[in-house]
């Protein structure tokens, strides 16, 4: 049996449906609160559900229960619950879950975090980190996902780039080259290397195809829709004033992944491709698929 725990998320789902579609046994641990569409679309795919929180400990034994590989994408960041905190939930939670895992006898524990800088901190991060370290030192074999920037959410109008109405929010110069990446892809190399023996026990960084800066991607939807786009820039200062008058650890985590994407972030995927084969996503294909509307 496989567990995913943040089935309701864009990740998770995308997980739960790939080994669902692949008639691989799958369960879905859901929240009485989760979006009851979501936890539907689960069930009619097939997927046993689960009902339980990663504040809840003993849910989370029953979840593991005759469990050979997790996959955790959860994550609080996008909660607006009270109480469902970054600490609680992709701190503590994760460790809950790691435990839970190791006393079920589990094979596989794969975690999903991002490839994150040594520059700076912010409590998403660190909340990652020690997550990664809790289960390296857990004696459950892992394999840890570091990915790169999911397009479809970067890329997409919740944080300012919205190609239907030609307008872009850049981070920083926009100069800097990024992997974005495709959630999909993500998820295919999850499953993936959760079923390799030779990713037991590594951190895989996994980004798209091709490096881009984000002015390079916005030339493409420009290209492809024929259309001029309006740039507004966030320059890094603003992002560092953000970060530094932060009014609470999400508010705090949302401008230190605005100042991290402003960096940039470049993976050669040769290596990973090599062992893994995938064609993956373009910016081009993406730019192409959001602009059909
Ligand atoms: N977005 C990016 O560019 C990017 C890049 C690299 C890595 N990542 C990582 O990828 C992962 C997946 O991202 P995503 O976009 O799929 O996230 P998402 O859509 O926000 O999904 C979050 C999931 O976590 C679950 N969750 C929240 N609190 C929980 C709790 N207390 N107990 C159990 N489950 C809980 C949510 O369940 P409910 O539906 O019940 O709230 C939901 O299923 C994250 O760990 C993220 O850090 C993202």
């Amino acid at each position: 049996m496989n567990l995913v725990v943040g089935a309701t998320g864009v990740l998770g789902g995308e997980i739960s449906s790939r080994l669902a579609q692949a008639r691989k046994p799958v369960r879905a641990l859901v929240r009485t609160s989760s979006d009851p569409e979501r936890v539907e679309a689960l069930r009619k795919q097939g997927v046993e559900l689960a009902w339980g929180d990663l504040t809840d400990r003993a849910s989370l034994d029953a979840a593991c229960r005759g469990v050979h590989t997790v996959y955790s994408t959860a994550t609080a960041i996008q909660s607006r619950q009270e109480g469902n905190t970054l600490d609680r939930v992709d701190r503590e939670g994760q460790a809950n879950l790691i435990d839970a895992a190791r006393q079920a006898g589990v094979r596989r524990f794969v975690f999903i975090s991002f490839r994150g800088t040594n520059e700076f901190d912010f409590p998403l991060q660190a909340a990652k980190r020690a997550t990664a370290e809790a289960l390296k030192a857990s004696g459950v074999p892992w394999t840890i996902i570091e990915a790169s920037v999911f397009m479809e959410i970067w890329l997409g109008p919740h944080l300012g780039f919205d190609a239907a109405n030609g307008r872009a929010r850049v981070f920083g110069s926009g100069d800097r080259k990024i992997s974005w990446v495709s959630y999909r892809d993500v998820a295919a190399l999850a499953i993936a290397t959760a079923e390799s023996p030779e990713a037991e026990n590594r951190a895989i960084e996994v980004g798209g195809p091709e490096a881009l800066s984000h002015n390079e991607v916005i030339r493409i939807f420009e290209e492809r829709s024929g259309r001029k786009f309006e740039v507004e820039q966030a320059p890094e200062e603003v992002l560092r004033g953000m970060k530094a008058n932060a009014k609470s650890p999400v508010e705090e985590t949302f401008a230190g992944l605005m100042l991290f994407v402003a960096g940039g972030d470049e993976i050669d995927m040769r290596q990973t491709l090599a062992r893994y084969p995938l064609r993956m996503t373009t910016v081009r294909e993406y730019a192409d698929r959001v602009l059909a509307g």
